[in-house]
């Protein structure tokens, strides 16, 4: 009996030595494995936090144009483009589709309401209408025919069916009815406002990113001269916020009405010579650094700042396409390139 036992307690103490033997080298395991976890998890957080930058990225153009659909035009903004089209309004019906509910909290429509009505009769317009966006609810349109253009809360006011949504039935409908379609749609919905706009053959004057000239589907309109920029052009405008506060924003005025500033000359003087303007290594071009450099006599085609958009006169030059994109298609030559190396987004232009 007692050998037994002994023997039983020899093969415990033996158990017991085996498992301080396997703790022991799980410890010494963990031990020496400890900077590699420690490497990892640290690895593993710097790739979560690259991915999330990577998105952020990725998503900036659209994170900055969310953040930029709720800015209200100022008025006197508004003057410095709308003087341009006076002409171009008289007897029209005038739809601003994108309008703020309550501008300032003060029960105000936009300050492009307030422009059309106070200047209603001067202009010889027929009608403002105007809608809100009331995202899930019910929104309502106001109109306005003339009587009392001083007082800018004279309008009738009709509750509409749905949100107000520019895509809305509701809205394309009043859009088809009206003649020029004057707002600030919202940044991040531009292209769709924009094509909406072209769908319909609407006249219009639309406030965007300059960003938007090089758009794969704005592009094509602007080389056909079907669509162009209004006279204030890739300007630094102030804006103001929902909770009154300004900011400045870079923007242009994209439009189908005519105006004066598209048929004024630029004066060029500088001329052509080899080392100042090299050819691209992608494209027959040459390049010109800035707009007032274009030379004089140089027939071929030549990549211009894309700013030149606004000098462009249909009459003397033509759009041949632009070089902003590395993928190259019909309006798009490839990024340009001069010795293997990527110099700035240009417009291509031919002197006619
Ligand atoms: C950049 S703000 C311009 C406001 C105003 N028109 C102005 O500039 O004084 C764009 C306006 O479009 C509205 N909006 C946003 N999404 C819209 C949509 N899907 N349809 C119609 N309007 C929309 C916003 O509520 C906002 O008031």
């Amino acid at each position: 009996m007692k050998k037994q036992m002994d023997k039983t307690k020899k093969k415990e103490k033996q158990m017991n030595k085996e498992k301080v033997k396997l703790n022991a080298l799980w410890f010494i395991i963990w031990f020496v494995g400890m900077p590699f976890y420690t490497i990892g998890s640290i690895f593993e957080y710097t790739c979560l936090l690259l991915k999330s930058a990577f998105e952020q990225i990725c998503n900036w153009p659209q994170i900055v144009e969310k953040a930029l659909d709720e800015i209200d035009v100022r008025i006197d903004d508004i003057e410095k483009e709308l003087v341009h089209y006076e002409d171009k309004l008289k007897g029209k019906v005038v739809y601003m589709p994108c309008d703020s509910v309550d501008l300032f909290g003060k029960g105000l429509p936009s300050n492009f309401w307030v422009y059309f009505h106070k200047n209603f009769e001067r202009l010889g317009l027929k009608k403002i209408v105007a809608t809100y966006f009331n995202e899930g609810g019910r929104s309502y349109k106001i109109e306005y025919s003339g009587g009392c253009d001083n007082d800018v809360l004279d309008y009738v006011k009709v509750v509409m069916d749905g949100d107000g949504d520019f895509r809305s039935e509701e809205v394309v409908s009043i859009m088809k009815k009206s003649d020029v379609v004057v707002t600030n749609p919202p940044f991040s919905l531009f292209r769709e406002f924009f094509n909406q706009l072209v769908q319909l053959q609407k006249r219009f004057l639309i406030l965007g990113s300059p960003n938007a000239v090089s758009y794969k589907d704005i592009f094509p309109l602007i080389k056909q001269e079907k669509v162009w920029c209004g006279v204030v052009f890739n300007k630094s405008t102030t804006f103001v916020l929902a909770d009154g506060t300004t900011k400045d924003v870079q923007i242009n005025w994209y439009t189908n009405l005519d105006h004066n500033k598209r048929w004024e000359d630029v004066v060029l003087y500088k001329k052509y010579n080899e080392e100042d303007y090299p050819k691209y290594d992608n494209y027959d071009a040459i390049n010109v650094n800035k707009s007032k450099d274009v030379p004089m006599d140089y027939d071929g085609v030549m990549g211009v700042p894309i700013t030149f958009l606004n000098k462009c006169n249909p009459k003397r030059f033509e759009i041949v396409g632009i070089m902003s994109r590395d993928k190259v298609d019909v309006f798009n030559k490839g990024y340009p390139k001069i010795d293997g190396k990527k110099k700035y987004a240009r417009l291509l232009i031919k002197k006619l």
